[in-house]
C-alpha cells in the first residue's frame, strides 16, 4: 500500500521516528502517458502527464502540507494560516482538520475556483475573503505570522518545498530517469522550485545521472518573472496562479538558470486550448492553471525547441473538477429533450 510521500521518501525529509506524521497518503500520482494527444498536436515528444490532480484534495498542494502540518505539529503549534488563489487553502483545511489544528486561511473575494471554496469551508477553516488580490493575502498572512504565535503553511515555509519535492522523486522512479524536459504552470514559485531541489537531490543521492530542463509558465497578464517586474492587478482566467509578486521569485530564476531551461507565458486562449485538448483526446481533466504547462509546451513545440523524441513530463496541478464552471463554460451545452426515444434516437443523429 502507498504510505503518503513523508514514508515513502523518509531518507529525504526532515522527520525523526518521533515526528508525529500527519498525512491523507498523499502522492504516488499517476504519470500517464499522452501519445496521441502529443501526435494529434503534431509534437514528436513523447509526452506524460503527472496527474496530481489525483492527489487527496486535488492538488499538489498536498505533498507540502503533509510536511508542514506534520512539523507545526510537531513543533506545538496550535494554528495555522495561508494566504491563497483556493488550492493550498484547500489542502491546509483538510490537514488541519485531521490534525486538530485551528485553520485561517485568507483568499481573494471571487476570485477562486468555487469548488476550491467548498473544500475550506467543508473541513472547517476559518475562511476570510478580502477585497483584494492573492498577493495582499499573503502579505496580510506574513505581518500576522510575524505578530502572533500561528504558523505560516504558504510555500514559504520550508518544510512545504519538502514535501513538494516528492514530485520529482515520483517521475524519476517511474521513468527510471529524469525527463528532458520538465514542464510546469509558475503562480509564487513554490513548486518549480520543489521540483528542481527534488531532481537535484536525487542526482546527489545516485538515483539519476542527468537533471531535466525546467521550463515554466505564467499566464500572460500574470507574468511578473517573464515581464522582470511585479504585476500590480495580475489578470488571467488560471485563477490559481493569478499573482503579481511571487514569494520564491529567486528561486524559479535559479531553477531555470541552473537547468537550462527558461520561463515563458502563455495567454488564456493558449491555456484553454490546451485545457479543452487535454480533456477531449488524452482523457484528463485538470483546472486552467495546470493546462498552462501543455500550452507552453506546445508554443515551445511548434517554435521546434524540443529535439525529435525528447521526454517531456508535464505537471498538471490540480483536478480540473475544482472549476466546473469553467468546464461547463467551454463545452458545448447538454441538449435539453423530453422523456420520449424518439427524441434522443435523432439527438443520437440514428434516425
Ligand atoms: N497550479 C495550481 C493548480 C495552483 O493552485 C498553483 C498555486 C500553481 C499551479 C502554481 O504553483 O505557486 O508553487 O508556483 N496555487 C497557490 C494556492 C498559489 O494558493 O493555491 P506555485
Amino acid at each position: 500500500m502507498w504510505r503518503g510521500v513523508i514514508e515513502e521518501y523518509r531518507p529525504f525529509l526532515p522527520v525523526t521516528d518521533k515526528t508525529p506524521v500527519v498525512t491523507l497518503l498523499e502522492g504516488g500520482t499517476p504519470l500517464v502517458p499522452a501519445p496521441l494527444l502529443a501526435k494529434s498536436l503534431n509534437l514528436d515528444i513523447e509526452l506524460y502527464l503527472k496527474f496530481e490532480g489525483m492527489n487527496p484534495t486535488g492538488s499538489f498542494k498536498d505533498r507540502g502540507m503533509t510536511m508542514a502540518i506534520t512539523k507545526a505539529v510537531e513543533e506545538g503549534a496550535k494554528a495555522v494560516i495561508c494566504g491563497s488563489t483556493g488550492n493550498t487553502s484547500a489542502s491546509a483545511a483538510a490537514y488541519s482538520a485531521r490534525a486538530g489544528l485551528d485553520c485561517t486561511v485568507i483568499v481573494p473575494s471571487g476570485m477562486i475556483a468555487m469548488g476550491k471554496l467548498a473544500q475550506s469551508l467543508v473541513h472547517g477553516a476559518r475562511c476570510l475573503q478580502i477585497d483584494g488580490n492573492f498577493d495582499a493575502a499573503l502579505r496580510i498572512t506574513r505581518e500576522i505570522c510575524d505578530r502572533y504565535p500561528v504558523t505560516l503553511v504558504n510555500s514559504l515555509n520550508p518544510y512545504r518545498i519538502e514535501g513538494q519535492k516528492s514530485g520529482a522523486f515520483e517521475i524519476c522512479d517511474v521513468l527510471g530517469r529524469a525527463p528532458d524536459y520538465h514542464a510546469i504552470p509558475v503562480g509564487n514559485a513554490g513548486n518549480i522550485t520543489a521540483y528542481w531541489k527534488g531532481y537535484k537531490e536525487y542526482r546527489e543521492a545516485g538515483r539519476i545521472d542527468q537533471l531535466p530542463k525546467m521550463i515554466g509558465f505564467q499566464a500572460a497578464n500574470s507574468a511578473p518573472i517573464v515581464d522582470g517586474h511585479p504585476i500590480e492587478a495580475p489578470e488571467t482566467i488560471a485563477t490559481a496562479i493569478r499573482i503579481g509578486n511571487p514569494a520564491s521569485w529567486k528561486q524559479a530564476e535559479a531553477a531555470r538558470d541552473e537547468s537550462g531551461g527558461l520561463i515563458d507565458k502563455v495567454t488564456d486562449e493558449e491555456i484553454l486550448v490546451a485545457y479543452n485538448a487535454m480533456a477531449s483526446r488524452a482523457g484528463v481533466f485538470c483546472e486552467p492553471a495546470s493546462a498552462a504547462s501543455l500550452a507552453g509546451v506546445i508554443k515551445l513545440g511548434r517554435a521546434g525547441y524540443f529535439p525529435a523524441g525528447s521526454t517531456v513530463v508535464c505537471v498538471l496541478t490540480g483536478h480540473g473538477l475544482k472549476d466546473p464552471a469553467r468546464a461547463i463554460k467551454e463545452s458545448r451545452p447538454p441538449a435539453s429533450l423530453p422523456a420520449d426515444t424518439q427524441a434522443v434516437v435523432e439527438a443520437m443523429g440514428l434516425s
